[in-house]
């Protein structure tokens, strides 16, 4: 990087940092909705943990078949993408189904980084097919993808906005029965087969947004560490990312009895609850997991112990951020994404530009954990000293740097493009990346400090460059 342009963000940095301190020791009134007491009666005084059943182990795919006989399935729908449709973790599935005489039906246009569009495709083929069970295998997209076609096509007469996030959907509660789906993931990175998220780029707005819901999470997912083999470098690289910060935002968001609204209805309290006892517990063990286990799993494709163990820590993290949520790297992720212009990404064997979604989280995260780590300097400079920084003399206030030097250093180790600027972005593009975000107030408000419009805008313009 220029010395200039270091000289640059390093300001911005500073500037990001150094405003009022707003940590819990300074303030005990902090809530992220401004005019709330914090006498405890508007702020939340719960939280639940919602899983998905989870099985483990090398070649456990095959036992899919026997899984749908044991309920009683009669018309199964398999979901996928076009690329994964060849490749063997899908084969392994089928074989299951036909060994076990499960009678299914195949939809495998499932698109890379899902849209509104192709998530209504894919309702529709769920709606004529009548199906008694779903079987997802693939990543976040498919995994996603199937989550909502199992919720629209349960709920026939609903809208398209009706259960997606508030504001840009109504953010209705779900009340319906769902049928029963099977998640097979077969990336190392959303941790979807344990939530109840399916997130989509909605194209009218360019930004992405999504359905969370605990009725729409799996009931079973497999997790078959051989699948894990067929991942390229980058795919590695990016869905690790996406375990990276899923476990860094959730182990530092807004802790769940400093959320607002309490809810007056069990129904009505957000998947997203903020963070909390134990959350935490999975996100830490994922990090721990990712600092020993990332650079070996993109390095050595042939690395059993290294890539099963990141797909362990990708449901660890799911187990926690589902339930804790995510804050400002996967907010700004939204309109990183769904602005895209021509950036190809590669390893992605797909025909139109994309920013994976661990790309677009990870750019962001030297700045926003800057910005953030004066409420919980303590927990970052723990991140910070598990991803192996030496933190022996470093100082409260200097935690964000810390950390974010940590992630800086991780990236540059991982040949990973040198910020938004790397991906076409400009200066220009800023107010449209913060107008963009605005609206990810799910996400946005668990952030540990509350941002305005100016903070988004620096915390972008320091990401344009990285290194
Ligand atoms: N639901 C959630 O909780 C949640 C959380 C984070 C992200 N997401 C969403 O998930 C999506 C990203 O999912 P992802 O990162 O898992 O990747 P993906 O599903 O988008 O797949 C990425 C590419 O990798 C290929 N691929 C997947 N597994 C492979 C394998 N084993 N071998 C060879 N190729 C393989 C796919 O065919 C595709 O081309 C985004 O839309 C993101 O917003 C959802
Ligand atoms: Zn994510």
């Amino acid at each position: 990087m220029a010395a200039a342009s270091r000289a640059r963000v390093a300001h911005l940095l500073k500037l990001l940092q150094s405003a009022s301190c707003q940590c819990p020791t300074h303030s005990h009134t902090y809530s992220q909705a401004p005019g709330l007491s914090a006498s405890g009666k508007t702020t939340d005084y719960a939280f639940e943990m919602a899983v998905s059943n989870i099985r483990y182990g090398a070649g456990v795919t095959k036992e899919v078949g026997m899984d749908l006989q044991n309920m009683g399935a009669k018309n199964v729908c398999l979901m996928t993408d076009k690329n994964l449709s060849q490749l063997r973790p899908v084969q392994v599935a089928m074989d299951s189904l036909v060994k076990n005489g499960i009678h299914f039906k195949v939809y495998d246009d499932v698109r890379v980084e899902p849209t509104d569009a192709s998530f209504m495709e894919a309702i529709e083929f769920a709606k004529k097919g009548a199906f008694d069970a779903f079987v997802a295998v693939g990543g976040g997209s498919t995994m996603d993808t199937c989550k909502a076609a199992n919720l629209y096509s349960s709920s026939p007469h609903s809208e398209f906005l009706d259960y997606v996030n508030a504001p840009i959907g109504k953010g209705k509660p779900v009340s319906v029965p769902l049928k029963p789906l099977i998640a097979v993931p077969t990336t190392s990175g959303t941790g979807s087969e344990t939530t109840g998220v399916a997130i989509f780029d909605y194209e009218h707005l360019k930004v992405k947004t999504g359905i969370a819901s605990r009725a729409i999470k799996p009931i079973l997912g497999l997790i078959d560490p051989l699948h894990t083999l067929h991942m390229p470098d980058r795919v590695v690289a990016n869905s690790g990312f996406d375990v990276l910060c899923h476990a860094l935002e959730s182990y530092t968001a807004l802790p769940y009895h400093q959320r607002s609204p309490c809810p007056s209805n069990p129904i009505a309290r957000p998947a997203y609850q903020g963070s909390n006892p134990i959350s935490d517990v999975w996100a830490v063990r994922a990090l721990h997991v990712v600092a020993k286990y990332l650079k070996r799993a993109i390095r050595s494709p042939d690395d059993l112990e290294a890539r099963s163990n990141m797909h362990l820590a990708s449901a660890f993290a799911g187990i926690g951020f589902g339930n804790a949520g995510v804050h400002l790297c996967h907010g700004m992720s939204y309109p990183i994404s769904g602005l895209v212009k021509t950036y190809k990404a590669k390893d992605y064997n797909v025909d139109h530009p994309l920013v994976p979604h661990g790309l677009s989280v990870v750019l962001t995260s030297p700045a926003v954990f800057t910005f953030t780590a004066a409420m919980f300097p303590e927990r970052h400079l723990e991140a910070a000293e598990i991803l192996g920084a030496d933190i022996r003399t470093a100082r409260a206030r200097d935690a964000g740097l810390v950390l974010a030097d940590t992630l800086r250093k991780l990236l540059q180790d991982l040949n990973v493009d040198d910020g938004l600027a790397a991906l076409g972005y400009s200066a220009a593009d800023i107010p449209a990346l913060v107008r963009g975000t605005v609206p990810q107030e799910r996400v946005t408000k668990l952030a540990p400090r509350p941002q305005s419009e100016e903070e988004l805008y620096a915390l972008f313009e320091a990401s344009m460059k990285l290194y």
